[in-house]
């Protein structure tokens, strides 16, 4: 494996909206279309990071920087891929730029039933903050996860 950072480009749309349909959005209407992923990679603020081995997507993120903090939108792994640290390759990339740009705030909303993520996300330093009801479509619960980048450090990796 030989995974490499880099950003999406138009012809990445299709593939990130397929995993966010099956690995993010699955049993909820699909709002992560290539539509919408393709208007992220146009938005200045917006951040939609590939991991690749060769050629082949392994995961991404989105992130939206705002002048007092970064929001991340998605972020997702293939199977095959996870438990191998690209998850947290991608977050470290993202809490860089968030601190080089001066945004210490880092925030997302997880769903309630994502126990597997939302155990990630608290690895990585994330606290959760309160419960967001029927945020998913009104199917679904949201958590609320908060980083702090100026006082919370990720746990090493084991
Ligand atoms: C959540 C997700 C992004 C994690 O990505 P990953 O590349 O597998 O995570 P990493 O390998 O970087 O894991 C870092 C640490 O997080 C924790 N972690 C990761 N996956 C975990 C899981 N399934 N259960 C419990 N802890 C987990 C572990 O502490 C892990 O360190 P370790 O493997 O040394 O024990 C991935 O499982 C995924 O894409 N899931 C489906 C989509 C999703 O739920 N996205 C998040 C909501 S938008």
């Amino acid at each position: 494996m030989n995974i490499r950072l880099g950003l999406a480009r138009r012809g990445d749309a299709h593939a990130i909206a397929d995993m966010s349909r099956t690995l993010v959005e699955h049993g909820l209407p699909w709002t992560w279309n290539e539509r919408r992923i393709l208007r992220c990679i146009s938005n200045p603020d917006c951040v939609v990071l590939m991991a690749r081995d060769g050629r082949r997507l392994a995961g991404f993120a989105i992130a939206e920087f705002f002048d007092d903090r970064t929001h991340l939108n998605l972020l997702a792994v293939r199977p095959a891929y996870q438990r191998m640290g690209v998850g947290r390759t991608l977050m470290a990339w993202l809490e860089s730029s968030a601190r080089t740009a001066g945004t210490f705030l880092m925030h997302l909303e997880v769903r309630a039933s994502n126990q597997p993520a939302r155990d990630f996300y608290r690895r990585l330093g994330f606290s959760e903050g309160g419960t967001r009801r029927g945020y998913y479509a009104g199917r679904e619960d949201a958590v609320r996860l908060v980083r702090d980048l100026k006082v919370t450090s990720a746990s090493p990796a084991a």
